[in-house]
């Protein structure tokens, strides 16, 4: 190629990928919920750490649990010029004016461990999430299974109102047990995804179930809300792991701390791992204009007491929960 080629070529496809950017020149937002839950906050340390080795400029704006504060974020990454932004969205609906913006400023943004609605599918580059379906499911069919067809009255505390994981763990675990006739919902509440939250309604789901006498099962839409209504179920004087099912969905240290000591079952585990292959997938985008697949699905896995739950404990309880 003659000089005057290669100028041309480099000039074109700088235009196009900004070839040569290396992450260390990268500026990545992160808008991130807050810190509701055990999850949430490793999430936060495994992104910083996630960052630091991939050499990129992370700034990470605290929400507190507020959709208003995450588009105020978003809008403050979009005049600082970053390179990409990253959205954990604490609800579903209501982003496409300011996805827009980003978009209008050529700042590709990747959705972090929730989904919005189907229809802003064209305002982000790529979603890293788990199935949250598919969760719920695994938990129902777990329950389904261990009550091995004895009548099993079950309460659940659901997430968020109007965050997706919470409206398909919710469907999920409906879907799992449709064809168990024996295994019923019979109270369904928010629990905020926060321990305080999901003792407070475990406690009321205890006074309306006459002491928790005609609780077979417990279904928690994350192992905090469970921590909180262990703790309720063992005040109330009843015996969770044992007369009472758990069933929850994270997998954070101390719901192994709990199953150790009998009084938690089962959780299916989410990774807090999101931001590692997000880094990587814009990395890609930036550097070789390689697009990514619309959905980087991350792994379940359930657990049980006999995965050995102390061990499990140790081997995450330096990892930021
Ligand atoms: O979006 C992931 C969920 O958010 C986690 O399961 C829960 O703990 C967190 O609050």
């Amino acid at each position: 190629m003659n000089l005057r080629a290669l100028l041309l070529a480099s000039a074109v496809s700088g235009a196009l990928f900004s070839v040569g950017a290396q992450a260390a020149e990268l500026t990545i937002g992160f808008s991130q919920i807050g810190s509701e839950s055990g999850w949430r906050a490793a999430e936060t340390t495994v992104s910083k750490a996630e960052a630091k080795k991939r050499n990129i400029n992370f700034k990470i704006a605290d929400a507190q649990q507020k959709q208003e504060n995450q588009i105020k974020a978003i809008r403050s990454f979009v005049a600082q010029g970053v390179d990409a932004i990253f959205l954990a969205p604490v609800v579903a609906t209501g982003w496409d004016a300011v996805l827009k913006e980003a978009q209008e400023a050529k700042i590709p943004v990747v959705l972090l461990d929730r989904d919005i609605d189907p229809a802003g599918k064209n305002l982000y580059l790529t979603a890293v999430t788990s199935d949250s379906v598919h969760e719920g499911k695994v938990a129902g069919q777990w329950l389904v299974k261990t009550a091995g067809g004895k009548p099993c009255n079950v309460v659940e505390l659901q997430g968020t109102v109007g965050a997706s994981v919470a409206t398909n763990r919710k469907k999920g675990f409906e879907d799992g047990i449709a064809g168990a006739s024996n295994v019923k919902i019979v109270r369904s509440q928010t629990g905020d995804f926060t321990r305080a939250k999901g003792k407070e309604v475990m406690e009321s789901f205890i006074k309306a179930e006459g002491g928790g006498k005609t609780i077979c099962a417990v279904y928690a839409h994350n192992d905090d809300m469970m921590v909180g209504a262990i703790q309720a179920m063992k005040e109330a004087g009843l015996k969770p792991g044992t007369e009472i099912l758990t069933v929850s969905i994270d997998a954070v240290p101390d719901i192994f701390k709990a199953m150790a000591a009998g009084e938690a079952n089962a959780t299916v585990e989410l990774t807090p791992n999101m931001a590692g292959p997000a880094f990587d997938a814009v990395i890609a985008y930036k550097t070789k204009g390689t697009m990514p697949p619309k959905w980087i699905q991350t792994e379940s896995k359930l657990y049980t007491q006999a995965d050995n739950p102390m061990a499990v404990y140790e081997s995450k309880k330096d990892l930021g929960y």
